[in-house]
């Protein structure tokens, strides 16, 4: 069993857990997730590492509310426990101090994208963070990634944060302003990431993406989490989650996602009643 040393609201729908779960804090790297059961006959749910510190043992995750299972996690107090807690699972992102980097993250996402954008920085790189969300109430994570990044720019749909528009809209700006980036990274919603890779793809720059697809074991085992890759099947859970960007079959991934919408609803209404 897992304790909950604190529990953090971001946002209406997005919450913070720091677990105490010492192996996984001395193991965990950038880019690589854990699988959680909430009870001991919960659904298993991966979610990236958001922080960890090997000397307390403490992991943070942040989630958001979107179906049953994240439901029951967020009645989850302050010193209440979580079943399992398995990881760090994954292959770690790769990390290039001397590269010149954009990062950039959407949503939720933003708490996959912070600690790849922490780790470019501890190691020496360039970065610069482009985070976008609907509105200014969904904005998660502002400050953690201006104190790791060298520029940072905040994106919103409506204006209400930071600059209107999208995060593609402030790359290519970026870009065309004669910016040399190295590398992109983009973690965040699917569609997100298919047109970060197209507009990339344009100007021949390396992109890296984080997929986050439907998961079971986490160990390569049950197929759950298969992507088509440069036309070959890869597992996210053993093979990533982290890919080459411009390889990734975004409308298959986005197809696959929705076979399990019906389950899902399901599942939320059985969490509210
Ligand atoms: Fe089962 Fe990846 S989650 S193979």
């Amino acid at each position: 069993m897992y304790k909950i040393l604190k529990k953090e609201v971001l946002n209406p729908t997005v919450t913070k857990l720091v677990v105490e779960a010492p192996f996984v804090a001395k193991h965990a790297k950038a880019g690589q997730f854990i699988i959680l059961r909430v009870n001991e006959d919960s659904e298993r749910i991966p979610f990236t590492i958001e922080d960890a510190n090997p000397e307390t043992g403490a992991v943070s995750i942040i989630f958001q509310i979107v179906g049953g299972m994240t439901m029951l996690l967020n009645t989850k107090e302050e010193g209440d426990y979580i079943h399992d807690f398995v990881g760090p699972l994954g292959k770690p992102s790769e990390i290039d101090g001397n590269k010149k980097v954009a990062i950039i993250g959407g949503g939720v996402g933003c708490a996959i994208a912070l600690p790849t954008a922490k780790a470019f920085h501890n190691a020496g790189a360039d970065v610069t963070s482009i985070t976008g969300f609907r509105n200014k109430d969904l904005v998660i994570l502002e400050e953690e990634f201006k104190a790791n990044s060298d520029a940072f720019y905040l994106m919103s749909d409506d204006g209400t944060a930071g600059e209107k528009g999208l995060v593609t809209n402030k790359l290519e700006e970026l870009i065309q302003a004669g910016e040399k980036f190295d590398e992109v990274v983009a973690i965040g919603p699917l569609i997100m990431m298919k047109f970060v890779c197209l507009t990339t793809k344009k100007y021949d720059i390396p992109t890296v993406v984080s997929m986050n697809p439907i998961m079971v074991d986490g160990t390569g085992m049950c197929g759950c989490c298969r992507l088509s890759v440069g036309g070959q099947m890869k597992f996210a859970c053993v093979d990533g989650p982290d890919f080459d960007g411009h390889q990734v079959d975004f409308d298959e991934a986005m197809s696959r996602n929705k076979t399990y919408a019906d389950f899902e609803a399901h599942a939320r209404e059985k969490a509210c009643n």
